[in-house]
């Protein structure tokens, strides 16, 4: 018997094969609506934008897998950089980092050098700070940075992925510090012995983890455009009467206008996650790639209205 493929997901892949071969003006136009600028002042421009419809933002310098010192120390640059110059806009202000384009992969110990200044940066500053969960094999040494840094710094928050078996008992045994994570359905393509890969079981195990941070004492970010995971957080708030300083919802830039709105009208606070950087244009390929999903959002993308103008990608 031949395996029978929809033709959607045949359609899906044969858009994700075919990438190489788009014009980089169309990869242009479908990351513009993802990406935030190629520079800090374009990104400060879309965050200012952001402020005035009432979302906070957290920023993000496009890159990850450095595989030598000076391009990590690059990026140290461009996050002290970004620091700075966030400063210039009213809080409450957000980063984000991915640690290996700060140098996971090449040296730890000259990681936990550029953390520590860009942590201490943003400290001053008043700028909080959230690490990315990237693929598997960065996941203990994240979480034991995590653990490293909050000690000294309380202003930080960490991304769990829900697809992962192992992050109730990650998420639990962080519940002592009463963390601010951030949850997450979990973006990488992983082995089905340590991941989930059914949309159900994804959505059940994302619910438990949110219980379980919201009854341990902790500060969830909701990160998702599920509208079912949506409501049934906005359920689960309501039920214990949590008001607007208890959580956050968070979202992409570009994705989910309409369940935004939702969110901002149920009262809750939402912050859309906004990544920039020159590097644009092998990111998107290598993320487009990465993830088969991605095809079916191009898919969509091509029709949405947002594309057609061109995004934020000027
Ligand atoms: P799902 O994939 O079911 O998407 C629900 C609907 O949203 C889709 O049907 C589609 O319409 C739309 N959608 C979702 N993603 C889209 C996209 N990229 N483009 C267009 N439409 C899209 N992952 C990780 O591994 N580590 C991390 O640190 C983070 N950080 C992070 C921060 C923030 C603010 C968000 C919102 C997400 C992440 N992620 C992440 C990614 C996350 O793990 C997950 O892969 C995506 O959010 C998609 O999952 P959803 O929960 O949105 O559900």
């Amino acid at each position: 018997m031949t395996n029978f493929i929809p033709p959607m997901e045949l359609l899906h892949k044969a858009i994700l094969l075919a990438l190489p071969r788009v014009p980089k003006a169309m990869i242009r136009r479908i990351a513009g609506r993802y990406i935030a600028g190629e520079s800090i002042e374009g990104v400060l421009g879309v965050v200012s934008d952001l402020a005035a419809e009432g979302l906070w933002s957290t920023v993000d310098v496009l890159g990850e897998n450095v595989t030598s010192d000076e391009e990590a120390d690059r990026a140290e640059e461009e996050y002290l950089r970004l620091v700075e110059r966030l400063s210039e806009l009213a809080p409450p202000r957000q980063v984000s980092l991915k640690l290996t384009l700060l140098g996971l992969r090449v040296n730890e110990s000259r990681l936990s050098d550029r953390l520590e200044r860009i942590v201490r940066s943003a400290q001053r500053h008043g700028t909080s700070i959230c690490l990315d969960m990237e693929d598997s094999s960065t996941t203990d040494a994240t979480i034991r940075i995590f653990r490293w840094l909050k000690a000294e710094y309380a202003d930080l928050s960490l991304a769990i992925q829900a697809y992962l078996h192992r992050s109730v008992e990650d998420l639990k045994s962080l519940l002592p510090l009463r963390p601010s994570l951030r949850i997450c359905k979990g973006i990488y393509n992983e082995p089905p012995e340590i991941a989930f890969s059914d949309r159900r079981t994804i959505q059940e195990n994302y619910v438990h983890l949110l219980e379980l941070l919201i009854d341990g004492g902790g500060y969830p970010a909701i990160a998702t455009h599920d509208p079912w995971l949506v409501s049934r957080a906005l359920q689960m708030l309501a039920s214990r009467g949590l008001g607007r300083n208890t959580h956050e919802f968070q979202m992409l830039l570009g994705v989910g206008e309409a369940l935004r709105k939702e969110i901002l009208a149920s009262g809750s606070p939402l912050r859309l996650y906004c990544p920039y950087g020159p590097d644009w244009y092998a990111y998107s390929l290598r993320r487009l790639r990465e993830n088969p999903r991605m095809g079916g959002y191009i898919f969509k993308s091509l029709f949405s209205t947002k594309v057609l103008r061109g995004g934020y990608l000027k």
